[in-house]
């Protein structure tokens, strides 16, 4: 299924385990979205990415580079530009930088604890509080386990503020095959709930 309409949105990666979760994001919307991202990570991101997909990458264009080597194809309907992470004032800071959506995929409880309390210590808080302010789309796949009272608190106070909490707990009636499986059926969610509707997995009713 391939989505007509162009999109421009903001993916944020942070520390938390489920790196898997943002490598399949990237690739269905270089798949079926045309458009382009912002794609800002975390030196966590970075580091969780390494530990779990045993790569050695050393910066977020490495990451880039390391996805865009291990895809079957070479065209892709959808371009990234990496904004740097420590560059408050990078376009993503902006209000004016219109855009159709934000995801944190995988979030950590700090980002998650920072954009609750409003704080904007780095792009990929920046950009978050902003596209709250400017009532955009945003979605956090947070993953914590078990979460805490102020997991929880944090998460009701961004649902508040019109975020969609996106939990990283893929379904298993779809009965995944393997990991890629569980990592397409949460990009799928991702892009549903920021309205692009794009055939990942098979829906619950067609099993
Ligand atoms: C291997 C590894 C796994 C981690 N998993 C999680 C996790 O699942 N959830 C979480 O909130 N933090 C996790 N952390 C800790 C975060 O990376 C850490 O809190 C970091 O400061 C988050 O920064 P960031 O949100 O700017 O990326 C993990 C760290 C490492 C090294």
């Amino acid at each position: 299924m391939k989505n007509e309409e162009k999109k421009s949105l903001i993916i944020g990666i942070t520390g938390a385990s489920g790196a898997l979760y943002a490598v399949h994001l990237i690739n269905a919307l270089m798949d079926h979205v045309p458009g382009q991202t912002q794609l800002i990570m975390s030196p966590s991101g970075l580091r969780v990415c390494n530990e779990e997909m045993d790569t050695n990458l050393s910066t977020a264009q490495d990451y880039l580079d390391w996805i865009m080597e291990r895809r079957a194809k070479s065209d892709s309907l959808h371009s990234f530009s990496l904004e740097d992470y420590r560059d408050i004032g990078a376009r993503a800071a902006s209000g004016s930088n219109h855009h159709d959506g934000m995801a944190i995929v995988p979030c950590s409880m700090k980002t998650l604890a920072s954009i609750s309390h409003g704080l904007t210590q780095n792009l990929i808080e920046r950009a978050a509080d902003v596209t709250l302010k400017e009532r955009r789309k945003l979605v956090v796949v947070p993953r914590e386990a078990p979460y805490s009272l102020i997991h929880l608190r944090n998460m009701t106070s961004i649902t508040e503020a019109g975020a969609i909490v996106l939990p990283a707990s893929p379904g298993f009636y779809q009965k995944p095959a393997d990991l890629d499986d569980l990592g397409r059926f949460i990009a799928g969610r991702i892009l549903s709930s920021l309205g692009i509707q794009v055939r990942l997995f098979r829906p619950w009713l067609e099993q």
